[in-house]
């Protein structure tokens, strides 16, 4: 038995977890996941109605939930960052999530836009830090707006905020990882006192994983290795700014935003499941967004509840839709994203029929 928040949220943030929505729930009966959603109609439509952005006590019922889907937020009627910051980071720091789970996968050759580089060179996952760092939103201002002005913004790395994404780092690649390599990303030779207690943690918990080879790459030489050598990559580990960049560049090098998943994850509380790209106003209510992400998303969140036998399955799926062409007009097909949703599902029940 699992609980399912389901946060649509705001423009194409429906139509493509519809599609999400209907793989698990096809998952569901197939193999009796006792999967039970719940829809939150949190976003732009409520809050310009009633006010309310995430009010507690929808936040307390969330906190009996196993898992949180979410679409996307965000609506040009409602000003940048209202919805965004008092949804996504809301939940993100109300429930600690201090894991984001980035999988940087390639899923059709063609994408690549690196030379030379395809599916079997571009798969990684980034572990980024999530709640500390440069963005914990520690500093201030002095004589703001006079000549003399000075800003601070400070960059926080606590004992236990570095060790437990350090772990969870080392449990994921042990777990999941291909070879199993943990690389850990820091700026060390610069930031020698927040990055310098990285390099403690990382070496000292590294003594509990010795069947997990162990690296370390500077962040500027990490960016370069990404497009020259993916390849060199299983599981990363990094600080909550560097992650925020490196994983965009992650997302190009897997073919865009139209495939990019994350997971906000706690794993002693409650996760949230994404994709990566944005409310898309410009194309919401066409039924012509592409679903991929969302979907992935979807299955993302299928192993965190303890069904990861099933993620590899939904990712074959989104990899046959794209080799034949069964996608929207962003990834040169012309089929609607209702339609990419049904494929999918028509597609698991093939095979499971198969079988
Ligand atoms: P966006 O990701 O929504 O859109 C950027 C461009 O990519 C647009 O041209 C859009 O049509 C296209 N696009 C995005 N997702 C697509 C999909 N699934 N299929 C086909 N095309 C797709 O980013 P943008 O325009 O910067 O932001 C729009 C709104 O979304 C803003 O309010 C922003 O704050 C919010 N946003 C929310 C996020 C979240 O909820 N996690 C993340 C990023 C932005
Ligand atoms: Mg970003």
């Amino acid at each position: 038995m699992s609980n399912i928040a389901y946060i649509p949220g705001d423009g194409i943030g429906e139509e493509v977890t519809r599609q999400g929505i209907k793989v698990l729930e096809y998952l569901d009966n197939a193999y009796n996941l006792g999967l039970k959603f719940e829809k939150f109609d949190l976003g732009a439509e409520r809050y310009l109605k009633t006010g309310d952005i995430l009010p507690d006590d929808v936040l307390n019922k969330l906190e009996t939930f196993d898992s949180i889907y979410l679409g996307a937020v965000g609506d040009p009627r409602v000003e940048p960052g209202i919805l965004e910051k008092g949804i996504l980071l809301k939940l993100r720091f109300y429930f600690d999530q201090y894991v984001n789970l980035r999988p940087i996968k390639l899923y059709k050759e063609e994408f690549s836009p690196l030379k030379g580089k395809g599916i079997k060179d571009i798969d990684f996952t980034v572990v980024r830090e999530n709640t500390e760092g440069i963005y914990a939103g520690i500093g201030g201002f002095l004589k703001k707006d006079t000549p003399d002005e000075v800003a601070t913004q400070e960059m926080i790395s606590t004992r236990k905020g570095v060790d437990r994404v350090i772990k969870y780092a080392f449990e994921y690649a042990q777990e999941f990882g291909r070879e199993p390599k943990l690389t850990v990303c820091d700026k060390s030779n610069v930031l020698t006192y927040a990055h310098n207690l990285w390099q403690r943690s990382f070496k000292e918990m590294g003594k509990n994983y010795p069947d997990v080879e162990q690296n370390h790459f500077l962040v500027d030489a990490i960016t370069m290795k990404m497009v020259r050598n993916p390849e060199i990559f299983d599981v990363i580990v990094t600080c909550n700014i560097f992650g925020d960049i490196i994983t965009d560049l992650g997302a190009e090098i897997q073919g865009g935003m139209g495939m990019a998943v994350s997971g906000n994850i706690n794993p002693e509380s409650i996760s949230m499941f994404e994709p990566v790209h944005g409310s898309a106003p410009d194309i919401a209510g066409q039924n012509i967004a592409n679903p991929l992400a969302a979907v992935l998303a979807a299955g993302m969140m299928l192993r965190e509840l303890g069904h990861g036998n099933l993620t590899p399955k939904v990712e074959e799926a989104v990899k046959d839709a794209l080799e034949n062409n069964m996608v929207t007009s962003d990834q040169g097909g012309d089929l609607s994203t209702d339609e990419v949703g049904d494929y999918l599902v028509q597609n698991l029940k093939s095979k499971e029929e198969g079988e």
